[in-house]
């Protein structure tokens, strides 16, 4: 294929009104190697189907308006070129749908009420001092807290990250990836002043995660919001009054610690019984046996040879 070559593709997109329900529409167009997928989809509405809706403005990946998902995979419409997507699948015949997650107002419009609210539930501005507000102090930033803020200040709130979550999904008290990620880039800001309200918020939210990493896969803009998960996790310590999910959690961490220490493995069996206690750990014995598990939860784990050598890696 030349530089300026064509070729066609069949985009397939996943439709939706709320009078007709979901079905499938599929259109034929060319494209050559610069065609994103905004610029598919521009080309469709004006030229093949002007009922065709899709959101998108800046087509350069900093407005995060067009979310969709592209043969399944959660991405940025502008950020991605129709044949990447020909070439990575072998295949010239694409499907296209909202993203998962958000309720479908048509077509590939969704609905960002609820992701807003969890994005305005974590505060998301700093919270200056009283001192710099009235001019009689400097706001100063040290380059090494500015490098650690950075990279979770890029969020564009494209929301790709809580299409793809699971956890989301089922604990609506859990923020969620792109919350997380912005509530610690102001948790851990020199500057602010509500840090103790900031882990009331964040802290029992973060132990909610399932560290699944698929937010960590599909962020356009490298963000990582488990990394702002488990960065906010190691806030717990400092924090007085944790939820009995965060307690828990904390327990669960240093059960780990320990039988890694100690065997160089992660033993099931006694990091869940310092993890939920002996009478929550005897019901779950209980119904263990009874669905024939508890062999599982018994296994000896031998420690690995050179302990000492795992002591090191961990620092201990
Ligand atoms: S790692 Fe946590 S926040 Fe990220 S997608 Fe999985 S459950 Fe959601
Ligand atoms: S963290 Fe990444 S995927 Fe999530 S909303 Fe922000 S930019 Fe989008
Ligand atoms: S159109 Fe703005 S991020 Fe894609």
């Amino acid at each position: 294929m030349t530089q300026s070559q064509e070729e066609e593709v069949i985009l397939k997109v996943k439709r939706f009104n709320p009078e007709k329900g979901y079905w499938w529409a599929e259109y034929k167009l060319k494209v050559d190697r610069f065609t994103q997928f905004t610029e598919a989809l521009r080309r469709i509405k004006s030229e093949q189907d002007p009922t065709l809706s899709y959101r998108a403005s800046c087509h350069m990946a900093v407005c995060g308006s067009c979310g969709m998902k592209i043969n399944g995979e959660p991405r940025l419409a502008c950020k991605t070129l129709v044949l990447d997507v020909v070439k990575k699948y072998n295949n010239n015949v694409i499907t296209i749908e909202p993203m998962d997650y958000f309720k479908p107002i048509k077509d590939l419009i969704v609905d960002w009420d609820e992701f807003y609210e969890r994005m305005f539930k974590i505060k998301p501005r700093l919270y200056q001092a009283k001192e710099v507000l009235e001019g009689k102090a400097e706001h100063r930033l040290k380059p090494e807290d500015q490098r650690e803020l950075w990279k979770f200040a890029q969020c564009i709130w494209c929301g790709l990250c809580v299409s793809a979550c699971p956890a989301v999904v089922i604990d609506q008290q859990f923020l969620g990836p792109a919350a997380h990620a912005k509530g610690y880039r102001f948790l851990a800001d020199p500057r602010d002043t509500i840090t103790e309200e900031r882990m009331k918020i964040l802290i029992d939210s973060s132990w909610r995660c399932t560290y699944c990493y698929q937010c960590f896969n599909v962020c356009p803009r490298d963000i990582e919001p488990v990394t702002a998960i488990k960065k906010t996790r190691s806030f717990t310590k400092t924090y007085k009054d944790k939820s009995e999910i965060a307690e828990r959690g904390e327990k669960h961490v240093e059960a780990i610690h320990e039988s890694i220490l100690k065997t160089g493995k992660l033993a099931e069996a006694p990091v869940y019984l310092k993890t939920y206690g002996v009478l929550q750990s005897l019901v779950d014995l209980v119904y263990m046996s009874k669905t024939g598990k508890l062999k599982y939860a018994l296994v000896q784990e031998r420690p690995v040879q050179n302990i000492n050598e795992i002591k090191k890696i961990i620092g201990e």
